[in-house]
């Protein structure tokens, strides 16, 4: 970590920039990132482990799904501030409180538009309405907590005057951080800084506060312009893992952690997070969502730290630093080892898991360590990435009302293909034909035969978990219904089975969903 030498009055030291993860808000909110309600935990539990300053934990009155979630973070977290979103209104601003209740550290982050095309077109609100609600938002907001935060959404496409003008507002109102959004992902690095600068020389009263980035990436320029930000003077970054989020994502959390521990050089600021930590958290999040992270991601893609080339590897074998500017450990890359076999027991496997980051409680470790014995089974190597798929595939599916039971297909040249599958529903079991065209289309019309028809396909994606043909494949079925956008996945050495598993799986979602879409429509985000 790069060297920190002032101090503030609040104690904390001006170069330690603090780190708010909003993937469970904003990154939960981009079509088909939703999230069950067990699977929000398993994030928030990581992002605190991993030394995670503020966790925007979601958006209280958007759906009893956010607030429940909200609720149940607030309560299991240890370190972080938990924060809620809410609009500038009283109901919202009320539900996150109530949902903040037993937060050890509670944070309620309020906003509103003040660009001039957000004011007119999306609030239909004059500036002095817009000037009021800002005043009026963040004094309710302090009846609940004293870590009160607000955003001018679209911020970077606000007039100045009037930026300074509710920011000053906001601070005397008891906001304690002020977030600047880039909302549409429009600004670049100098005027993003410059704008920060601006607003901590004119507002009075900025020096009592603590400024925030909020970036999207619409332009490719999301960790640029954070850091941007952060030069300008802002002393908190809002970012996700994977930089998931609305449209093209936002700031990606792994990105800028490791760009400010990199180039302390150039960058003399320092995060409280532990970046062996970070390869866990992408997994868990590409996992969970279903987003697969693209192979040339900066920090976390899976050629990150590939040396292919001739040059590079001869350089890399000579030293490391001809071609490596931070070492694949430092990220918690881990080197892919051929774990067990068949005659591994109980004792290795819960080692395994621990080594993987994983803690299970007994059933799922029970389920886990079966699938595992089946597959050992089945496959003659079993690596790490086969265990990670195994234990994720059991928790995406502990939540399930409808289970696969059990597939058979026919396929080949001779067609039509047919599928003949077994579901429980609610511990009711129901048997279904169809043929189709091709073995997975003969699938996934035998499970609607049983379910109804409905959702519409909007994806489906097949990987193999390791290389050979004894690979399990990991399968992504993306759904929509009434507007709702959901991604279920299923993974299993049979690529129809793990099909199967991954159209039932969105389906559950779906019902999990239900109405959330209509409740974030009214919430305008
Ligand atoms: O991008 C944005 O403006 C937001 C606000 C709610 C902070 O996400
Ligand atoms: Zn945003």
């Amino acid at each position: 970590m790069s060297d920190v030498s002032e101090n503030r009055s609040d104690g904390r030291e001006a170069g330690r920039i603090l780190i708010f993860d909003t993937t469970l808000r904003d990154g939960e909110q981009s079509p088909g990132a939703s999230m069950t309600h067990t699977e929000k935990l398993e994030v928030a539990e990581i992002l605190d482990e991993m030394g995670v300053d503020i966790i925007e934990a979601g958006f209280p009155i958007a759906s009893n799904g956010d607030f429940e979630a909200v609720k149940e973070i607030a309560e299991r977290t240890k370190n972080a501030v938990v924060c809620g979103l809410s609009r500038a209104q009283p109901k919202d601003i009320d539900r996150a409180g109530e949902a903040l209740k037993s937060a050890k550290r509670a944070r309620i982050h309020t906003f509103i538009s003040t660009s001039p095309v957000h004011m007119k077109y999306k609030l239909q609100m004059e500036p002095d309405a817009v000037h009021e609600a800002v005043i009026a938002s963040v004094t309710r907001a302090r009846n609940y907590t004293d870590d009160v935060e607000w955003s001018p959404e679209d911020g970077t496409r606000t007039e100045h005057d009037f930026l300074c003008r509710c920011v000053e507002s906001a601070i005397k109102a008891g906001a304690t951080t002020i977030n600047i959004p880039d909302t549409v992902g429009y600004t670049v690095p100098e005027e993003y800084r410059a704008l920060i600068e601006m607003l901590i020389a004119r507002v009075p009263g900025a020096d009592q506060v603590t400024f925030s980035t909020h970036c999207h990436n619409d332009l490719g320029m999301a960790v640029a312009n954070s850091l941007a930000g952060v030069k300008g003077g802002a002393r908190q970054i809002e970012c996700t893992i994977n930089g998931i989020g609305e449209r093209a994502g936002n700031a990606a959390l792994e990105e800028v952690v490791m760009a400010i521990k990199t180039r302390g050089d150039v960058l003399p600021f320092a995060t409280g997070v532990d970046s062996a930590r970070i390869m866990r958290a992408s997994k868990l999040v590409s996992t969970v969502t279903s987003f697969p992270v693209q192979y040339n991601k900066a920090i976390v893609g899976k050629n990150a730290f590939a040396h292919e080339s001739g040059i590079h590897q001869d350089g890399m074998l000579k030293h490391t630093q001809t071609y490596e500017i931070m070492t694949p450990e430092s990220v918690g890359v881990v080197e892919s080892s051929l774990v067990m076999g068949k005659h591994s027991g109980r004792h290795a496997f819960a080692e395994k898991l621990r080594e993987l980051g994983y803690e299970l409680g007994d059933n799922a470790f029970q389920d886990a360590f079966r699938r595992f014995k089946d597959l050992a089974d089945k496959k003659k190597l079993v690596y790490d990435e086969d265990i990670v798929a195994i234990v994720d595939d059991e928790m995406a599916h502990a939540d399930d009302r409808i289970k696969v039971v059990a597939l058979t297909v026919i396929a080949g040249t001779g067609g039509p293909q047919k599928a003949t599958i077994t579901l429980d529903v609610d511990g009711h079991q129901h048997t279904a034909e169809a043929s189709g065209d091709g073995p997975v289309d003969a699938t996934f019309k035998a499970i609607k035969s049983v379910i109804g028809e409905g959702p519409k396909l909007l994806l489906y994606q097949v990987h193999a978990v390791t290389a050979g043909t004894d690979a399990q494949a990991e399968v992504s079925v993306r759904l929509e219904e009434e507007g709702s956008t959901v991604t279920g996945r299923g993974a299993d050495t049979d690529t129809l089975v793990a099909s199967a598993r991954a159209y039932v799986s969105a389906v559950n979602r779906l019902a999990l969903t239900r109405g959330r879409t209509k409740a974030q429509a009214a919430t305008g985000l």
